[in-house]
């Protein structure tokens, strides 16, 4: 996500600003801004100065050079785009009509759509395409005289996630910050106080950090920082020292990127729904949004992708099949866009790419353009070459993933695509109404459900431990389990270099059985489905070659109690929810074995983020 930083204190505001900006550039972000509330000269009215760049922080910083604000109250951020451009307009601070109220955001305001339409129709008139800009605006039009209560009124309306810094020039010695679902920190200095989304930004300047809890606001002034709720019932933050170095913070005193991205899974999870669906599995995607005409006369659906992508287009292909009953097929884009296409108009092509930018992904979609289907890119880029290219985009929201194996993107993108099939099944009149209303409810428990897969790291890195010592894997799974066991393998051979293959359970018998011994284990994803049974008596097969077994099962089954060679529990849950909680287990399986082979994780050899080549 976008990156904070808000200073108040006796020291110039400025080159704080810019030292923590340049701080926060390694989350990733396309444009920058600083708002100071500059000291009056005498004589003159106060007022403050906002420098934005839709480039780096170092051209801000070379604009900021060029004029330095004086003053001891800014604010900054860095963007990463998700609604509206990355252009200089849309770039943070925000405004409101009369330039009195300046605000930073990070997250998804979800019904800023019809908060902008209220708000026009009482005259305020806006410069961005962003979802923040409502803000200012919105406070603009509760304040009476205090600036903390016309926060607050403006906080109560909005959905979906924030964290914010703001001030006012009506109140030149408050500096105001708020969260819901996403980080926020105060750090406490010799009588100066900084708000930041991220550690890493004020790391320098203190060690002294309040935590901020979900829908609290805090007011700092010259005289200390005040917590409340957005009643304004005053709470007691949780103070915390934090001795991290800038490495540790980026990485949010996690050892990897990798870890603290697969720690950041429910939020993704969460991220990916905001908004977008009712509880009676009613999907609306910003803009990807085709009338039920138009999707309706599809015949056939393309998933495009590579490598982690890929696996998450079978998942969304078994959806998209069971659900909206349309002809759906996952395919490797590299292939794809060499083959002769049989497709036409009435096919969508769905492109898969975290980055956005992987070639043989976007050759895929060139293809699918030519021979005229819809397309639709889904993507954790904002304006990427996919975003751009296709007709419609599905973003991920997830945050920028730092670490080289895709985690968190992953499984937002398995989200997205589920979202996606409710949205065709809807259209093509398939699947009852107490049918997507199960279903809704099953995804809404997942962030919960991986926070408690999350909490039993420990149980993972002790299994990780054992199994760590082997050289060779076979992953197997049926149905939503079999794309889980592809990329169960990926995962654990592109960060600890072992040889894992992920075939489904049918397939055993017809050749991969041949290789197990007692020193070739198999990971088993035996969790409920249509065909757990199946998978059961798979168990026996191999447990009968002595291959030691780990089988991922649904709590309170016992059907592989004293087969298998281990089993991890997780809750019991539809078949594709369950999907995305065995593969975070996967995901920490594949990182702590790579740790105790002691390798790089975050930078596997021979790798790269983005493979813009074909
Ligand atoms: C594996 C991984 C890669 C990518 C693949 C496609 O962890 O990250 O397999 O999934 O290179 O990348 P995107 O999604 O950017 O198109």
């Amino acid at each position: 996500m976008c990156g904070i930083i808000g200073y108040l204190g006796g020291q110039e505001a400025t080159p704080i600003l810019m030292d923590s900006l340049k701080r926060l550039e390694y989350r990733g972000y396309d444009s920058a801004g600083v708002a100071v509330l500059e000291t009056p000269r005498p004589g003159s009215l106060i007022r403050t100065s906002v420098t934005k760049s839709e480039a780096k922080v170092d051209d801000l910083i070379t604009k900021l050079k060029a004029g330095m604000p004086s003053g001891h109250l800014g604010i900054g951020h860095t963007r990463w785009a998700t609604h509206g451009k990355p252009t200089y307009i849309n770039a943070h601070p925000h405004t409101d009509c009369k330039g009195q109220i300046y605000v930073v955001h990070n997250g998804i305001i979800e019904n800023f759509a019809e908060l902008r339409r209220e708000l026009q129709a009482k005259g305020h008139e806006f410069t961005s395409e962003t979802d923040t800009e409502v803000v200012p605006h919105l406070i603009e039009a509760y304040y009476k005289g205090d600036f903390l209560a016309a926060v607050r009124a403006a906080l109560k309306r909005l959905n979906g996630a924030y964290a914010m810094a703001m001030f006012s020039t009506e109140d030149p010695d408050l500096l105001v910050g708020a969260r819901l679902n996403a980080p926020l920190v105060v750090g406490l200095g010799d009588d100066e106080y900084y708000i930041a989304s991220d550690i890493t930004a004020i790391i320098p300047y203190t060690k002294r950090v309040l935590v901020l809890g979900e829908g609290e606001v805090a007011a700092v002034t010259p005289l200390g920082a005040e917590v409340s709720t957005l009643d304004g019932t005053t709470v007691k933050p949780k103070l915390v020292h934090v001795d991290w170095d800038v490495s540790q913070a980026q990485k949010g005193g996690y050892p990897h990127f990798m870890l603290k991205e697969i720690h950041e899974a429910p939020e993704a999870v969460a991220n990916a729904m905001r908004g977008r669906l009712t509880d009676d599995g009613v999907v609306s995607f910003r803009e990807f949004s085709p009338a039920d005409e138009d999707l309706a006369r599809l015949r056939e659906v393309l998933l495009l992708g590579m490598g982690t992508s890929r696996h998450a287009a079978v998942l969304g292909e078994l959806a998209i099949e069971d659900w909206a009953g349309i002809h759906a097929r996952a395919v490797d884009a590299a292939e794809f866009r060499y083959r002769r296409p049989t497709f036409g108009r009435d096919a969508l092509a769905v492109v898969i790419t975290q980055s956005g930018e992987t070639a043989d992904t976007l050759a895929g979609m060139r293809l699918a353009k030519d021979r005229e289907a819809l397309t639709v890119a889904v993507t954790n880029v904002f304006a990427s070459s996919a975003a751009r290219d296709a007709d419609g985009a599905i973003y991920l929201h997830s945050g920028p993933e730092i670490g080289v194996a895709s985690t968190k993107t992953y499984l937002a993108h398995v989200v997205s695509l589920y979202l996606l099939a409710m949205r065709l099944a809807t259209a093509h009149g398939r699947v009852s109404l107490e049918r997507k209303q199960e279903l809704v409810a099953s995804l809404r428990e997942l962030p919960d459900q991986v926070r408690g897969i999350l909490e039993r790291e420990k149980e993972i890195a002790s299994l990780a431990h054992k199994y760590s010592r082997y050289r060779s894997f076979l992953y197997t799974g049926r149905g939503f389990g079999f794309p889980v066991a592809l990329e169960g393998a990926l995962k654990l051979k592109e960060i600890s270099y072992i040889h894992a293959e992920g075939v489904s359970g049918g397939e055993l018998k017809h050749g991969p059985i041949a290789m197990l011994d007692k020193n070739f284990p198999v990971v088993a994803i035996c969790t409920a489905g249509a065909t757990s049974e199946k998978m059961v008596n798979s168990v026996h097969e191999i447990v009968a070659r002595d291959a030691p077994v780990l089988a991922l099962v649904t709590e309170g089954d016992t059907s592989l109690d004293g087969v298998a060679t281990d089993l991890f529990t997780i809750p019991r849950t539809e078949e594709a929810a369950a999907a995305i909680l065995n593969s975070v287990v996967l995901q920490l399986f594949a990182y702590h074995v790579a740790v105790e082979l002691g390798q790089n994780v975050d930078q596997p050899r021979n790798l790269a983020k983005s493979v813009t080549v074909e």
